[in-house]
């Protein structure tokens, strides 16, 4: 049993030397182990942590594992947790008592846990504890052990815990069964070093280390190969890609290199506004087949509580950033993070926040109340903001952030865009939908032979988070 340990997660040390890279391949002793066998994923979180799914179901399709859609009829349960706020947190423990009810009556189903979760030594110690009908426990750091795990279980019948505080070395090779035959997420590099005060990611998913670029580019031009028309290059932080490399290659250097693969659409997700460089702006502005959306998380606009946050920058220089890539880069949309409540934020500190919000007219934003996560410097900060307060402000800010949204929706109105379409809309299955190069949400009335292009859309309506449009 290996069990996480916040005091060494927390270190960052030269000691552990240079990240390797590792080539990954299956043991053929493995293949097949799993054959007949159902398994189910319930996935939280990020864009990282699907991703991190995809690989999953890669490695144990690999075992013989063939997917279900309903959890009743797996043979192994997994689910792929999020630690950034207390309610992925509480969703969790929630679904545990579901997965206790099911071993009670086949008590063969093997269950797990992984995902950032699995990495929070209080999290293993309670689900040891409270929860010991858990078979298997591994973290983010190990994810390429599950076939060895797997195999443990299925000969020992022994619950298998192993979750690694640090990080090792960079997998390459990895299977991936990807979700989404014409869009596909592209690590670029893994974990933060930015120790923002509230934030668990640098504990939970360790020093930053980058892929190197031959291996980036390699998969971008097989996913090219095979159809697919638009990848997203995916980091904690990706705008410090390449700062822990030896060479001098930096995220401007990748993303143009990326575009020069030829494959339609490049998206990147998630930019600090800190390592924001104007080489990169300008190669986004001419560069056309990287899309016009950035995602620029503000956090708060206040100078006092961006200082408590660690975020290295002041109101005025976000606001910088923000109008110079407005006028950079055309047509250009920009979406923001933004956490209220932060230990003492007053009613100033929060109008600060507003102001940004009215100044920069975002897209769309993601707003959420702080929720103090162990580990972190914000969490030992004495706070005596009241529950009601923060609820109050958070409706305060949803409300402006929503009249912005549609504001930014009504200027496509009768507009033609590009879409890549992707499905049946949800919505009604009558129509398909998909993605404007500026990340809007189409329900298009089209032909469903249209899916998996990119098709010119009319639009003819707009809502807050979505529009209507028509193929032209
Ligand atoms: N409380 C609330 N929101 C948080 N985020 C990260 N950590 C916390 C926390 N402790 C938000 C940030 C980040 C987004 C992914 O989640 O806004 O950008
Ligand atoms: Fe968390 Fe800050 Fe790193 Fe983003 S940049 S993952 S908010 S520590």
């Amino acid at each position: 049993m290996v069990v996480p340990n916040l005091k060494e997660a927390m270190k960052r040390s030269k000691e552990h030397g240079i990240v390797q890279t590792i080539h990954y391949k299956i043991d053929d002793n493995l293949r097949g182990i799993a054959k007949g066998k159902h398994y189910f994923i319930k996935t939280y979180g990020c864009q990282m942590n699907e991703h991190d799914s995809e690989n999953i179901k890669g490695l144990l399709e690999e075992l013989g594992f063939i997917p279900v859609d309903c959890m009743e009829e797996a043979d192994f349960i997994l689910l792929n947790t999020c630690a950034i706020r207390e309610n992925a947190h509480n969703k969790v423990f929630g679904f545990l008592g579901r997965i206790k009810n099911l071993k009670e009556k086949r008590p063969n189903v093997i269950a797990g846990i992984c995902g950032c979760m699995a990495q929070e030594e209080v999290v293993v110690k309670e689900i040891l504890e409270k929860y010991n009908y858990i078979d298997l426990v591994f973290g983010t750091h190990n994810i390429h052990h599950l076939p060895k795990l797997i195999h443990e279980i299925l000969i020992k019948q022994e619950n298998q815990i192993e979750v690694f505080s640090k990080e090792g070395d960079i997998i390459e090779n990895m299977p991936f069964k990807r979700d989404s035959k014409y869009k596909a997420w592209v690590n670029i590099m893994y974990g933060c070093d930015k120790f923002c005060t509230y934030c668990i990611v640098p504990y939970t998913r360790g020093k930053q280390r980058s892929r190197k670029k031959e291996d980036i580019l390699t998969e971008v031009q097989a996913l090219k190969e095979n159809g697919y028309k638009e990848v997203t290059l995916l980091g904690q932080n990706v705008n410090a890609y390449g700062k822990d490399l030896e060479e001098d290659y930096y995220m401007e250097d990748l993303l143009f290199d990326v575009s020069k693969t030829g494959i339609e659409r490049i998206r990147f997700v998630t930019s600090h506004p800190w390592d924001f460089t104007d080489k990169m702006i300008s190669i986004i502005a001419s560069c056309d087949n990287i899309m016009p959306y950035i995602h620029l998380p503000l956090q708060s606009g206040s100078n006092t509580i961006l200082k408590q946050m660690g975020r290295r920058y002041t109101k005025e220089e976000y606001i910088t950033l923000f109008h110079k890539l407005k006028e950079k880069i055309p047509n250009v949309a920009i979406t923001t993070d933004i956490i209220v409540g932060f230990p003492n934020e007053t009613e100033e500190d929060f109008e600060d926040t507003l102001q940004v919000v009215e100044e920069c007219k975002y897209d769309s934003a993601f707003t959420f109340i702080f929720s103090p996560r162990i580990g972190t410097p914000a969490s030992k900060m004495e706070d005596r903001i009241a529950k009601e307060v923060k609820e109050e402000r958070l409706q305060r800010l949803n409300e402006r952030i929503n009249y912005y949204s549609k504001c930014a929706n009504e200027v496509y109105k009768g507009k033609t865009v590009k879409v890549l379409i992707e499905g049946i809309s949800e919505k009604d299955d009558t129509k398909v939908m998909g993605y404007t190069e500026t990340m809007k949400l189409v329900n298009v009335k089209a032909d469903k032979n249209t899916i998996g292009t990119i098709i010119p859309v009319k639009i003819t309506d707009v809502k807050t988070w979505s529009m209507d449009g028509e193929a032209v």
